[in-house]
């Protein structure tokens, strides 16, 4: 046996063996690097005489090209299993049950205006907003509630203390007009952006958050109201009934339902009416249908026309319905709080008993409250 098939059967053995890609790096350098034992044998080519080169020439191109050879399968083969043991080290069984639980709950508010949105997009509202800091304009005057009027003190408005200046250019109001800014304290204003923005027809509605100075067990400073919009040509009070009673079966799940629409008065509708809900007692709770008691859930009317004028459109021409809820309220009534002050603890217990599943997405086909 010559050096050459010696080196060949000790460096295939090594190769074989390597037990890491370290190892095999180590080998490799050992015998093709520059000081490495088949390279030293490559170099005596140079001193051999011709006739034996002729012999000694392809058999250690073969070595240097069989070595190279077994080293890169080798390599191919503790990388593949190197693969191999990573990924039985990182597998993960995603059919597992999520561990830690799920944490933290969808709140009730949430909830009710997750349901609102779907029922009233099937009945082709689209949902719009306003901001919360809003002007006396948008949130008063434009609504036909004038500066003197009984109705601003009413409503117990926080108004921002640096609060004054005047209308920029472009502002509905008109250039030059005095403005306060205030945190909104109904979703009414909304309406008039609406108007403001978009040409009728519109259908919206407006959930969002509200303020005035107000604490008690059923008030507190920030609420929720949801405001509902619809302009267009010929609408009647017949539409807004159909529409409220529509909404109101929907989101109580129940079909015998009463409304009581009742004369009220607000300074944006004309007429006016508040809406109650009919009611039975039930083992002594409360539950919606029937007609034994009455609960007052929103107020609406036919749009004043002095307020579809304020927002460029012609009264003659277009007429709507508008209508404005407190959600909290609503929660309330569905889902069975007594406690509104509760509803903005942020206590994880009641969260938990009383908040949702991020899964309990509202549709219609479940039912809303599913
Ligand atoms: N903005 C009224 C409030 O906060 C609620 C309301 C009543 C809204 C009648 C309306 C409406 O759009 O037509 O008390």
């Amino acid at each position: 046996m010559t050096d050459a098939d010696t080196l060949r059967i000790d460096l295939l053995a090594a190769i074989a063996a390597a037990p890491d890609l370290a190892v095999l790096d180590g080998i490799r350098v050992a015998a093709l690097g520059k000081a490495g034992s088949v390279t030293a044998l490559m170099k005596t080519l140079g001193s051999m005489a011709p006739d034996v080169r002729l012999v000694d020439g392809p058999r250690l191109n073969a070595l240097r090209d069989g070595v190279a050879a077994a080293i890169a399968d080798r390599k191919a083969e503790l990388e593949a299993a190197a693969l191999d043991a990573r990924l039985a080290a990182e597998r993960l069984d995603l059919t597992l049950p999520v561990s830690p639980g799920p944490a933290g709950t969808i709140h009730p508010v949430s909830q009710v205006m997750d349901e609102l949105a779907e029922i009233f997009a099937d009945l082709g509202f689209a949902v719009a907003d306003g901001p919360e800091i809003e002007d006396d304009w948008h949130n008063f005057t434009a609504l036909n509630i004038p500066e003197s009027h009984p109705a601003r003190a009413m409503h117990d408005t926080f108004y921002l203390t640096q609060g004054d200046h005047v209308a920029p250019n472009g502002h509905p109001a008109g250039a030059a007009t005095s403005l306060r800014w205030l945190l909104r304290t109904h979703t009414s204003p909304v309406q008039i952006r609406t108007m403001l923005n978009q040409p009728p027809p519109i259908r919206i509605i407006a959930p969002g958050r509200t303020y005035r100075s107000d604490s008690d067990a059923t008030h507190t400073p920030m609420f929720h109201q949801v405001e509902g919009l619809v302009i267009d040509r010929g609408i009647t009070m017949g539409h807004l009934k159909w529409t409220l009673e529509t909404f109101v079966k929907a989101f109580f799940e129940v079909d015998d339902v009463t409304l009581r629409l009742r004369p009220s008065y607000f300074p944006f509708t004309e007429p006016s009416v508040e809406v109650d809900v009919g009611c039975s007692w039930d083992g002594g709770m409360l539950s919606i249908g029937g007609t034994a008691s009455w609960l007052e859930i929103l107020g609406s009317g036919m749009v004043h026309p002095r307020v579809i004028a304020a927002c460029g459109l012609d009264p003659d021409e277009y007429q709507g319905f508008a209508f404005g809820c407190g959600i909290d309220r609503l929660a309330m009534l569905k889902y069975g709080m007594t406690d509104l002050r509760a509803f903005f603890d942020g206590d994880a217990r009641w969260l938990r008993h009383y908040g949702f599943k991020p899964t309990d997405v509202p549709t219609l086909s479940a039912g809303v409250g599913a």
